[in-house]
């Protein structure tokens, strides 16, 4: 029996996005850069993460209360052990009726087959370049797009949907827009357009580095024209089509065009704590309630609590100060 519960603004709990791993492969200059996450900096020790036991209580507690989607994210998620049996564990709880997962694509060749074994759905995979040089630019480690591309190839041969994440950056990799966007098109991926966001406190981020939907849609246009397909509740992408095709391709807009007035969101880190907003300052250690011997009646209710007193919608009211005074936590810490 489900107990949908809502926000101040009505909004529905819905999805859960959970981090599983704080690390990460790649130091992508818009979410973990390099000059700030070098070799001395402390991530979480294994001991701090969330059990998959602890993992799949919570879920359920929150299926009670109307969460239907689960995305698996970090930090890397695929670089956590075990990946497939925490997926295994929560396809089996009723009234889930999505897994998905978010990655950079390099385990994937390794570890599709697995996961899908184990009943993940879905694949979002990060591709911000298809040349060498701007790709490693960007993740700031020498992986080439060759290794990601076949990633998602390893993806698709497994049964898996994927959907491929380009943040696009000015200046840096807007010359890949309309390459990235004819591969996804002669080969039917939904590529999806992510406005440069102002997520943590690390990124450098200023309004003068976004290219804005307005500016990707024109660039889009040339290729083919496009027309608009129908959002889900609470998705954070605008969908559109080329015309006379079913390929899709998305703008997830959260600078230009925002999205907080349907969202569904809860968050949950890699440690436990509990957010209600990407740009959130602080969460709530549900990690450490389980621990300290809550029942599942009190996890319930405390969540419940958390989210009936929400009234993030943060990017509505981003401005110059927001930008540079909220403290807000870092991507790779709360989960995309
Ligand atoms: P689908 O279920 O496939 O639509 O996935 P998704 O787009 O919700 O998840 P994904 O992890 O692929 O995220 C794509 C981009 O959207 C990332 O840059 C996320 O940071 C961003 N995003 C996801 N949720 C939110 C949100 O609630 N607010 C904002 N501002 N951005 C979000
Ligand atoms: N702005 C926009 N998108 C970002 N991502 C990470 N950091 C940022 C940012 N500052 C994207 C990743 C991945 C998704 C989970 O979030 O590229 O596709
Ligand atoms: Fe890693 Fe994804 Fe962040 Fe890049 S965006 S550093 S791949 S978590
Ligand atoms: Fe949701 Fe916060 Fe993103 Fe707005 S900024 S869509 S409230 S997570």
């Amino acid at each position: 029996e489900i107990n949908q519960v809502k926000d101040k603004y009505f909004r529905p709990l819905q999805d859960l996005r959970v981090s599983i791993m704080d690390k990460c492969n790649f130091r992508c200059s818009y979410c973990m850069p390099k000059e700030v996450f070098g070799d001395d900096y402390v991530f979480m020790r294994e001991e701090e993460l969330l059990s998959f036991d602890e993992i799949e209580r919570l879920v359920l507690q929150f299926t009670k209360l109307g969460v239907k989607k689960i995305r698996l994210t970090g930090g890397e998620p695929l670089l956590r052990k075990n990946v497939p049996d925490l997926i295994q564990r929560l396809s089996q709880i009723e009234g889930i009726e999505d897994i998905a997962l978010t990655t950079n694509g390099v385990h994937l060749v390794k570890q599709a087959e697995a996961l899908k074994q184990a009943g993940l759905m879905r694949v979002n995979v990060s591709l911000d370049a298809l040349s060498t040089d701007i790709f490693q630019e960007m993740n700031g480690r020498k992986v080439t797009s060759a290794v990601v591309l076949k990633g998602i190839d390893a993806a698709h041969a497994a049964g898996l949907e994927v959907k491929i994440n380009m943040v696009v950056k000015k200046g840096l990799n807007e010359s890949e827009v309309v390459k990235l966007a004819r591969y996804c098109k002669e080969r039917d991926i939904t590529l999806r357009f992510i406005e440069f966001m102002d997520v943590g406190q690390t990124n450098g981020w200023d309004f003068s580095q976004v290219v804005t939907k307005k500016e990707l849609l024109e660039k889009v246009s040339t290729i083919a024209p496009l027309e608009e397909v129908d959002r889900e509740l609470g998705e954070v992408a605008t969908r559109y089509r080329y015309k006379g095709t079913n390929t899709e391709v998305g703008i997830i807009s959260s600078v230009s065009d925002t999205f907080c007035g349907d969202c569904t969101r809860a968050r949950i880190s890699a440690d436990g704590k509990l957010f209600t907003c990407l740009f959130a300052e602080e969460g709530y250690d549900l990690g450490e309630f389980v621990q300290s011997g809550a029942s599942d009646a009190e996890i319930e209710s405390k969540i419940t609590e958390i989210w009936t007193g929400r009234t993030d919608k943060y990017s509505e009211e981003r401005t110059e100060e927001t930008v540079k005074n909220r403290k807000k936590i870092e991507m790779s810490y709360i989960g995309g």
